[in-house]
């Protein structure tokens, strides 16, 4: 199995966006041994509001303090920081988007989580996502792994006991498939959002919602079906956010053949207005998306 460095050479990845790539990946150790000393929540909130763990914190300032001190990267974008964070005189190539906790409520039960990141080339962070360099995700689960892709399909790699990450697949589909996770509470969910998961359960979709976007995610990766977080009455902008969850994810689903939606069109076409700005999100399977998007509002 050839290591991410030798995948990245191979793909002819720019060798900055190449180092980046492997400097964040690099972070899942320290991440990881995190855990078992920050179970509990914070006082603070974030800017979206949210009681924030303090992995969320802790994950973010540790990110942050490695990417800052690279050379590699302009500008900071991170669902922990309210500002955009500016690196100090720095000539960065890259502008980089992060979740540096996704899932945080599952800590305190062991389950999978994850920190989601894009890398865009310049010194922006309001971008649309299909302008990203490279998008990837950490999954801390039984086994340490990254899902990556720098614009030339999806692949999975595994981190090793030697810290390397070794390839398990490369050039990754995501299939046609019948389950699905929604968040939100059913009785606020909108007539069309409801009328739509109904019909799919009718046809023996089978649920799987654990309440970590990048966990979940990675199950639709593999046997396809939906991840949805919808408008809802009273939060017409749903939960997620547009760039720091939607957009790298939504790059990675795009790039494995599925799509992403905020219930009429591609999310990757959008560019955020505001860093904070909340999206209703359904990602998956190429056919449920287009199904979804030719039904009447
Ligand atoms: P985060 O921990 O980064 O705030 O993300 C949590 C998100 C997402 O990961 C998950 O799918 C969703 O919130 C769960 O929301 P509910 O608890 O409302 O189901
Ligand atoms: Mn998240
Ligand atoms: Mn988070």
């Amino acid at each position: 199995m050839i290591t991410v460095q030798e995948y990245l050479g191979e793909k002819g990845c720019e060798a900055d966006l190449a180092e980046l790539i492997c400097l964040i990946a690099e972070q899942a150790g320290p991440i990881r041994s995190a855990f078992i000393s920050h179970q509990r929540y914070a006082t603070s909130l974030n800017t979206s509001g949210e009681v924030q763990a303090e992995m969320d914190t802790w994950s973010d300032t540790h990110i942050t303090t490695v990417l800052a001190h690279s050379g590699l990267v302009s500008l900071i974008a991170s669902e922990e920081q309210e500002k955009v964070y500016e690196c100090r005189n720095s000539t960065g190539r890259y502008s980089v988007v992060m979740d540096p906790l996704d899932g945080s409520s599952l800590i305190a039960v062991n389950l999978a989580v994850g920190t989601i990141v894009g890398i865009y080339e310049g010194r922006s962070v309001l971008r649309k996502g299909n302008e990203m360099k490279a998008a990837l995700y950490l999954l801390y689960g039984p086994m340490t792994t990254l899902t990556l892709s720098v614009g030339s399909g999806v692949a999975l790699f595994s981190q090793a006991d030697d810290g390397r990450y070794l390839l398990m697949e490369d050039s990754i589909t995501l299939p046609e498939g019948t389950i699905y996770g929604s968040g939100g509470e059913r009785p606020k969910w909108t007539k069309k959002h409801t009328s739509f998961i109904t019909a799919l359960e009718a046809e023996g979709a089978k649920s799987r919602y654990s309440g970590s976007f990048v966990a979940d995610f990675h199950q639709i990766l593999r046997y396809g079906g939906l991840y949805a977080y919808p408008a809802a009455h009273g939060k017409p902008e749903g939960k997620l956010r547009l760039v720091f969850e939607a957009q790298p994810i939504g790059f990675l689903a795009e790039q494995a053949g599925g799509r992403i939606s905020n219930g009429s069109s591609d999310l990757l076409d959008i560019l955020p207005e505001e860093v904070h700005q909340k999206t209703p999100i359904y990602v998956g399977s190429r056919g449920i998306i287009e199904r979804l998007e030719a039904l009447p509002e």
